[in-house]
């Protein structure tokens, strides 16, 4: 079972020319609301995968809790054990440009109140992926990481958006899969000082955790840095419409595939694979790729 202890918003989409600089407005006619959150596209991003998902999340009392929800049970995924709380269910702008790439603020709301204590034991079977972000209380995801690691359970780190971490994360996490910026700001939580390639500060957190470290490199790939050995994976061949959820496209399925026991070529060829597939349309969740679609186009995924 994977289970993704994170955030769900709604996603206010604009599509515009360019990016408002300072000061400046520009004009969209193109906007579209749908359900997003680096937590609830991950789930739905394992459950396309082929994994057995369970979403834990806090939701406001509002309607747009409800579309979220019912985005999340639609794609397979369990939400029983959702929390509510008074604040609004997080909410996200995002603007996509004509280049397809994004620029997203979040307001958290009842993100903020996600607690690791309402959490039941008996959810933390032994054997499962626990899967956190960065969108909800990090002292939260410390807190289940220590029952789940009691459990059995393997704990797979998304440090997006890039926080300060405490340090004893680094004991608890057996994966942290981090983009460029993220990894150079892990490094420096972790080590007290800065790195100037992420290359290098993927292979540094792989030995510090003693775990794997996995990088990804937007539209050229990712690599995975475990016990002194890279693997590195290339990206589909695609013209992206919109780049929004292709990292959580990625953390989902490899999540699902850890789950399942491949190993890292498979696990890496179908994450980028994935994460290709889920810039070819609008949206976060709804470009999610299923199982069949990730495995005929990991084929074309090259590894060194
Ligand atoms: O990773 C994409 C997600 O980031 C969006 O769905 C948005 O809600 C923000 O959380």
């Amino acid at each position: 079972m994977v289970i993704v202890f994170g955030s769900m918003n709604n996603d206010f989409f604009l599509n515009v020319e360019h990016f408002p600089l300072p000061g400046e407005t520009v004009l969209t006619s193109s906007s579209f609301v749908k359900p997003g959150g680096k937590g609830a596209n991950q789930a739905v991003a394992a459950s396309c995968a082929g994994a057995d998902t369970v979403f834990v999340g806090a939701a406001g009392n509002d309607e747009l809790a409800e579309v979220s929800l019912s985005a999340l049970k639609k794609a397979g995924v369990d939400v029983s054990y959702v929390q509510r709380s008074d604040k609004p269910t997080g909410m996200a702008m995002i603007l996509v440009d004509s280049s397809a790439e994004n620029s997203i603020v979040v307001a958290s709301g009842a993100n903020g109140d996600l607690s690791a204590d309402k959490v039941p034991d008996t959810l933390l079977a032994k054997g499962g992926v626990l899967v956190m972000q960065m969108e909800t209380p990090v002292s939260e995801n410390i807190k289940l990481m220590r029952r789940a690691k009691e459990k059995g359970m393997k704990c797979l780190l998304n440090v997006a958006p890039a926080k300060e971490l405490p340090p004893e994360t680094a004991e608890l996490a057996d994966v942290l899969i981090v983009n460029e910026i993220e990894a150079l700001s892990v490094y420096g939580s972790f080590f007290g000082k800065e790195a100037r390639d992420a290359r290098f500060a993927a292979r540094a957190l792989s030995e510090k955790t003693g775990g794997t470290c996995v990088l990804t490199l937007g539209g050229k790939g990712a690599l995975s840095a475990n016990a002194g050995e890279v693997l590195e994976a290339s990206a589909l061949n695609i013209r992206p419409v919109d780049t929004t959820g292709a990292g959580d496209a990625f953390v989902g399925t490899f999540a699902a595939n850890l789950e399942a026991g491949c190993d890292m070529t498979d696990i890496l060829k179908r994450s980028c694979a994935a994460a290709g597939l889920a810039c070819l349309k609008a949206g976060a969740q709804e470009a999610l790729p299923p199982r069949d679609e990730i495995l005929r186009r990991a084929a074309e995924i090259r590894l060194s």
